[in-house]
């Protein structure tokens, strides 16, 4: 089937009552006692995630099925991106999967419904008693066509920050002209200045946690730099990464002609080695997120003692289903076990060290 109408068809079944139904039921493997619960929590920006594992940006686009996500057993979701007008994104097809590799190939360009769309129905979620356990993270970006992009920015912090758990600035999509040039030094210092002003003022007493979003295509000098200026604007967070634009040698060839960012097992490793040089170059002062190619518990827990506070998947989910998020919960439990750990906090950074 079509990659995209896959995914269409995944949404709009865990949309529906019976999945929901079906996904809280998967509790069958679930052996977590109080214990090993408590064990998995992490304590962060003055919160607490229920575990280590989110789904990552781009899966619910328009902040749809968050009790279903939650449902799946992750311990938080990051829904967008969203731009503050409605959009198409690029022409179809625009996701291609090499199913020898894992991997998925996607030049999406932000389609979604828009501010008000995304507002709607997280209020709904936000609103909802009991709600489901877990934490939503805001993931925004620029519209395609914006001839202000601080000005985006400003929009949808000034009506997404008093809703959010985090914010995350996506300035690392391959797939919007000109967003990655955010990465470098003078432009960023511009844009996170103006969108950290706009947070203080809305939210001048508890502002959430904003956190920026990178490629892992910067080479070392590019990072050294961008680890310099999130300490000095006391960032309070990184999420490392998005997908890349390298195409390795051993992937489907027609595959790799595709345009558009890779994500999956071939950037597992690339985006470790971000994980681990910005933990290192900050010192652990800023926490991560990391995300790029989880698939099992060993590669979330690989993350997590690289440097990652929290981590995050979406490709995986594609190639392993539903059970994805309870299997590495519980393989994580495992390795905390056998490592003799009382807590996944203590194995932040135990690699980077
Ligand atoms: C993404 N990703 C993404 N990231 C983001 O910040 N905003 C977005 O809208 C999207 N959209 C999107 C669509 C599709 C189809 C894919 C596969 C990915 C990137 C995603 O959140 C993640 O950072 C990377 O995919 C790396 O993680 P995985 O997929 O290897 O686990």
């Amino acid at each position: 089937m079509d990659a995209e109408r896959a995914h269409g068809l995944a949404l709009c079944m865990m949309k529906s009552r019976f999945a929901s139904r079906f996904l809280s039921g998967t509790r069958g493997h679930d052996t977590q006692t109080d214990e090993t619960e408590s064990r998995l929590r992490v304590s962060l920006w003055g919160k607490v995630f229920p575990n280590p594992l989110g789904l990552a940006a781009g899966f619910d686009k328009n902040a749809e099925a968050i009790t279903p996500i939650l449902s799946m057993g992750f311990g938080f979701t990051e829904v967008g991106t969203v731009t503050p007008r409605a959009q198409k994104g690029n022409p179809r097809p625009r996701i291609f999967r090499d199913p020898a590799n894992h991997a998925v190939i996607n030049r999406m360009g932000f389609p979604n419904k828009g501010l008000r769309d995304f507002q709607e129905n997280l209020t709904r979620f936000l609103e909802q008693k009991p709600r489901a356990n877990g934490l939503v993270g805001l993931n925004i970006g620029m519209n395609k066509d914006s001839e202000q992009p601080a000005r985006d920015y400003a929009i949808l912090v000034r009506a997404l920050a008093p809703m959010a758990d985090y914010l995350t600035v996506n300035i690392s999509s391959p797939n919007t002209p000109g967003l990655r040039n955010f990465q470098e030094p003078e432009n960023f210092k511009a844009l996170i200045g103006k969108i950290l002003d706009v947070l203080h003022k809305v939210c001048p007493n508890h502002p959430p946690p904003l956190l920026v979003k990178l490629a892992p295509d910067l080479s070392i000098a590019e990072q050294e730099g961008l680890a310099r200026i999130a300490l000095e604007m006391k960032l309070d967070g990184l999420i490392l990464t998005n997908t890349t634009l390298d195409r390795p040698r051993y992937l489907d060839p027609e595959f790799s002609l595709e345009k558009g960012g890779l994500s999956g097992q071939p950037l597992t490793s690339k985006s470790n080695d971000v994980i681990r040089n910005f933990y290192q170059m900050t010192g652990g002062a800023i926490p991560i997120i990391g995300a790029g190619g989880i698939e099992t518990a060993d590669q979330a827990y690989d993350k997590i003692r690289n440097g990652a506070s929290l981590v995050q998947l979406y490709t995986g989910l594609i190639y392993q289903g539903p059970s994805i998020a309870r299997d590495i919960i519980s393989g994580l439990s495992q390795r905390l076990e056998r490592d003799g750990l009382t807590s996944i906090q203590d194995a932040i950074g135990a690699a980077a060290k």
